[in-house]
């Protein structure tokens, strides 16, 4: 929610990130959304501002085309998802060509980076194990792996903060296209 007052995420030299989001006042602090004790989201507020959303994850408020699918009808939430989908097959085909070895990401198990040995894409029971943690890291590699991570930690980034979560998913994304073939030229960073 900080953005790049706290540095949640890795930021590249020479880019300028999105600092704390202001919502509005009344949605601007972690117990204005969330329940106190039980954490839950209160949505009733959401959709006092937000008319004609039948789910948060549909809401939106800026119209560009971040993640080049040529569509923008849905909420900010699919530009991010996108984007991290995107961002996966880029950490992918670099481990592969310039890393030389596979890898793979994990959701839930520790250090979620995994060696893809069968080179299947997925990452199987037996391979998120701890022995098989990715190690050929190269230093471009593991940038964008941690700003991948961050992503998939924060569900909340696209009410949180989605300029900033934007931005990360782009810049790890044009620093691995330095390497290996990605179509860039459809995407937009806000
Ligand atoms: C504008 C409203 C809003 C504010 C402010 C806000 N949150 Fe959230 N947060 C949400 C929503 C909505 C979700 C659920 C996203 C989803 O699952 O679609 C969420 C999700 C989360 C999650 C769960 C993420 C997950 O993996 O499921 C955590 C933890 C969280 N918020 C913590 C915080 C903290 C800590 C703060 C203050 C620094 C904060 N939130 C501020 C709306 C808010
Ligand atoms: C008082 C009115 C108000 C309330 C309450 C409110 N919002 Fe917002 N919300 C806004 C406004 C205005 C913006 C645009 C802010 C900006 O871009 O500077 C916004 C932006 C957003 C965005 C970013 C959309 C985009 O395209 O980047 C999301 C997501 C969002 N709100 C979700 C929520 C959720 C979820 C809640 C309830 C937990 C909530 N809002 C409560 C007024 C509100």
């Amino acid at each position: 929610m900080h953005g790049s007052e706290v540095r949640g995420g890795f930021q590249y030299p020479g880019k300028t990130y999105a600092g704390r989001f202001a919502h509005m006042p009344s949605a601007n602090t972690c117990v204005a959304c969330h329940d106190v004790h039980s954490t839950e989201v209160e949505t009733d507020g959401c959709v006092a501002c937000h008319r004609g959303v039948e789910d948060i994850r549909d809401i939106r408020t800026r119209h560009l085309d971040f993640d080049g699918d040529g569509q923008i009808s849905g909420g900010i939430h699919t530009e991010i998802v996108g984007l991290q989908e995107q961002l996966y097959a880029a950490l992918q085909t670099y481990a592969a060509e310039v890393a030389d070895a596979p890898i793979g990401y994990a959701t839930g198990t520790f250090p979620y980076f995994f060696n893809d040995i069968n080179a299947d894409g997925q990452i199987s029971p037996d391979e998120a194990a701890f022995p098989n943690r990715y190690q050929s890291w190269t230093p471009r590699l593991l940038k964008a792996a941690y700003n991948y991570q961050v992503s998939k930690k924060d569900a909340g980034a696209y009410v949180h903060n989605p300029a900033y979560m934007l931005q990360l998913l782009y810049d790890s994304l044009e620093s691995l296209s330095e390497q290996v073939d990605l179509g860039m030229s459809d995407l937009r960073r806000p």
